[in-house]
């Protein structure tokens, strides 16, 4: 059934692709993004790895190949309530995607203003969202993309939970209660802390004001394209491989396809949770899907297909190219080594079939030979 589904951060890497393939699903696909990303690109001097066309220009394009409008809007989700407020008004959503947030977690440490930012930013659209859907009495399904990166990297000795977990709190008087209650995880950055800050005003929005919630805590996401942003070279998403924004997999790809050694930080004993894009995408499609309904106004849903650690990253991506690999000093602050068990079967159950790194990375490793090609004649 056509939907009408905003989209916000939708100029992103993740957001770019999911309002195509919604669009392409049939729904009515707006984009709300103040381009942010892009403006944190020129302060620091980085690019994405090929350049990305305008909001104006994609959305002109993706018309004419498909014949289908999307909507886009320029508005700082943070900072201009009334516009956020007035464009939810109009569109009446049936469901919202929030991808709105500054994302790398180097970045979200690496000064006084970048902490302040991650968290004034990130905090503050969420709220924005969710005092606007009770201020319109809307019914939108909201749908956050948020971090596997809340539970925390240290080792716990148990595989990690998904969705609420049933506690015993010992009071004080040495009565017990039981409870469920969020994961206690360990956030390793400002970045994932504000997530784990996410889930709280989730948890009350929910319970109280009765908004319906789906929370992904996704894994890092590799991969550079998906089936529409393949339908034409201007539909391309960014692709980061920088050492700020570039996700670890997609880094890799790139260091070995330009000669380079391959970087591992540390003893590469960090293990982490990922997904590829294009399961990224299916994920939201299927979680559209399949609204929280009745009691269960906020679901928290793992969205990951694999957990490696950053060395057997390395080592597949030095087999399959030949690139050497490089242990680096960690500028980084977390765990030299961890194990990550964490429950993630949710998605499969609603029917994701995964994309695993035995059967794409090859395939990856070629398409990112042939960027870095084209990005050399840019
Ligand atoms: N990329 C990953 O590996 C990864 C992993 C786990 C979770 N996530 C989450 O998925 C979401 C999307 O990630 P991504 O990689 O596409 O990030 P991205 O940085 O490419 O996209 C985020 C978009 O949000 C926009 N934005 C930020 N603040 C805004 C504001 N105040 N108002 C309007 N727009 C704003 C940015 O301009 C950008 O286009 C993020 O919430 C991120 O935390 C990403």
């Amino acid at each position: 059934m056509s939907k009408s589904v905003l989209v916000l951060g939708g100029d992103g890497y993740c957001g770019w692709p999911i309002a195509l393939s919604l669009s392409e699903a049939g729904h009515d696909v707006t984009i709300i993004d103040n381009l942010s990303r892009r403006r944190i690109d020129d302060a620091l001097g980085y690019r994405p790895l090929l350049p990305i066309a305008s909001p104006g220009e994609r959305c002109g394009i993706w018309k004419s190949v498909s014949d289908r409008t999307i909507g886009f809007h320029h508005i700082d989700i943070a900072q201009d309530y009334d516009r956020l407020r007035a464009v939810l008004a109009d569109l009446q959503p049936s469901a919202i995607v929030h991808l709105a947030a500054q994302r790398s977690a180097p970045y979200s440490v690496s000064s006084p203003s970048a902490r302040r930012y991650t968290v004034t930013n990130n905090l503050g659209v969420t709220h924005a969202l969710l005092v606007a859907l009770v201020d319109l009495g809307l019914d939108s399904h909201l749908i956050h993309l948020g971090s596997i990166g809340v539970l925390g990297y240290t080792t716990a000795g148990l595989e990690l939970p998904e969705g609420k977990v049933a506690a015993t709190i010992h009071g004080a008087d040495g009565r017990c209660a039981e409870m469920n209650i969020l994961y206690p995880g360990k956030p390793v950055s400002i970045y994932h802390m504000s997530k784990a800050m996410d889930q709280v005003l989730f948890e009350q929005y929910a319970r109280d004001e009765g908004v319906r919630i789906t929370d992904l805590n996704q894994g890092i996401v590799w991969g550079s394209s998906t089936m529409t942003t393949e339908r034409h070279p201007e539909l391309r998403t960014r692709l980061d491989v920088d050492s700020i924004y570039g996700t670890v997999v997609n880094r890799f790809l790139v260091q070995a396809a330009t000669g380079q050694n391959i970087s591992v930080y540390g003893t590469g004993g960090q293990t982490r949770g990922f997904i590829h894009l294009r399961d990224v995408i299916r994920c939201v499609e299927l979680v559209l899907n399949s609204e929280a309904r009745g009691s269960e106004r906020f679901r928290l849903i793992n969205q990951i297909t694999e957990t490696l650690s950053i060395r057997e990253l390395a080592q597949k991506v030095g087999a399959l190219t030949g690139a050497p690999i490089e242990y680096r000093e960690n500028p980084r602050q977390e765990p030299e080594e961890n194990e990550f068990h964490v429950a993630h079967m949710t998605l499969q159950d609603l029917g994701l079939r995964p994309t695993l790194f035995a059967d794409q990375l090859a395939q990856e490793a070629e398409t990112m030979r042939r960027a870095c090609t084209a990005s050399m004649a840019v």
